[in-house]
């Protein structure tokens, strides 16, 4: 009795072991199978791809027209430290910006030393982008879901572009040649 259920029990490892076997040892053609089909793959890939890199261009569009703004205002406007400061409008243009629609903006700080506390890296997508950026890199970026709709984040940075910026914030002197003293924080629906 005994005896027989050794048998058993050893003809069912033996057969469990060639079921098991063939899934458990690696193959190719098993690895094949469980994919989608390239051109399904590449179709929803590229559609959200397409959406990411039309999002990327608004960012790219908005982060030059407000850093050039940010230059013609310093430049033409901003003759001493009393005078309505670029910064200050960029603050305020972001602020009515991200207050009227889906676009929300920010400027922030990489210096450690802000004019106005709140003008910091406040979530860990930027605290980990300004170090990303301090670094050399040229922007950070991530995908995100809110509220179940895709948005953008992206940030990219502020270097001291003129000698006047220094006017106002005087330890910008003492940033490298090219280095960020802040950032601009983009987070835009990726649509
Ligand atoms: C006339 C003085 C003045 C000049 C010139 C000036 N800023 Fe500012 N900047 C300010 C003030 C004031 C704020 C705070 C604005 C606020 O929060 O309302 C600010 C804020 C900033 C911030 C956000 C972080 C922080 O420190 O609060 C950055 C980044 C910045 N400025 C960069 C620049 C750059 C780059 C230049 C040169 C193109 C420049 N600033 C020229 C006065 C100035």
């Amino acid at each position: 009795m005994k005896k027989s259920l050794y048998s058993v029990s050893f003809v069912a490892f033996a057969a469990l072991a060639v079921v098991v076997l063939p899934f458990g040892s690696p193959s190719v053609t098993t690895a094949e199978e469980k994919k989608p089909t390239p051109t399904e793959e590449q179709s929803s890939a590229e559609t959200d791809q397409e959406a990411v890199e039309r999002t990327r261009k608004t960012v790219e569009s908005f982060d030059n027209i407000f850093k050039q703004t940010i230059v013609l205002i310093t430049e033409k406007y901003v003759h001493d430290d009393d005078d309505f400061a670029a910064g200050s409008a960029a603050v305020l243009l972001f602020k009515n910006i991200s207050e009227s629609g889906d676009n929300k903006i920010r400027l922030i700080d990489a210096t450690g030393d802000p004019y106005e506390p709140e003008n910091v890296a406040k979530d860990d997508f930027e605290k980990q982008g300004i170090k990303k950026l301090k670094a050399g890199a040229e922007s950070h970026e991530q995908v995100i879901t809110k509220d179940g709709k895709p948005y953008l984040r992206a940030l990219t940075p502020v270097p001291v572009v003129m000698q006047k910026c220094v006017m106002c914030h005087p330890h910008y002197a003492d940033a490298k040649k090219g280095e960020p003293i802040g950032a601009i924080s983009y987070t835009l629906p990726i649509e």
